[in-house]
């Protein structure tokens, strides 16, 4: 696979969310190193324990963002967000068990990243512009008064 990097259209548009995404990019492009480019099992496998607290971290980050905003897919989005962790545990396990990690490890969570992002976390944020933009009008005195 190719060097990954970072594109502007992963994006999603909340500063928060982009700001984490970014940190759980480059730990993927950190594994990326260790494992296609330098061959270090050892520091590939703390890697890969750092991308998996990182990614608890972030999920639960993202999750609470939609409990607070009345997100209305929160069940499916934790539930897809937990199935990567379960994944994550398994390569985990893997290599505590004397498996050295392949690259299918780094792209299966390249395509991941780029996939969840574009297709489910682009959602919250369209919910939140939406949420946003309704606060606004509802907070608009009635008949839009112009002095
Ligand atoms: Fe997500």
């Amino acid at each position: 696979m190719d060097r990954m990097q970072w594109k502007k259209w992963f994006e999603v548009g909340h500063d928060a969310i982009d700001f984490e995404h970014k940190i759980f990019f480059s730990l993927i492009h950190k594994l990326q190193s260790l494992i296609e480019v330098t061959g270090e099992a050892e520091a590939a496998r703390r890697v890969l324990d750092e991308t998996y607290k990182y990614a608890d971290f972030h999920f639960t980050s993202e999750e609470n963002i939609m409990l607070e905003s009345e997100y209305p897919d929160f069940e499916r989005h934790h539930e897809l967000h937990q199935a990567l962790l379960r994944r994550l545990r398994r390569s985990i396990d893997d290599m505590d068990g004397g498996l050295v990690a392949g690259p299918e490890v780094v792209s299966f969570l390249f395509y991941w990243f780029v996939e969840h992002t574009v297709a489910e976390d682009l959602k919250i944020a369209t919910h939140l512009k939406e949420r946003h933009l309704q606060q606004f009008f509802e907070a608009s005195p009635p008949g839009g008064e112009v002095s």
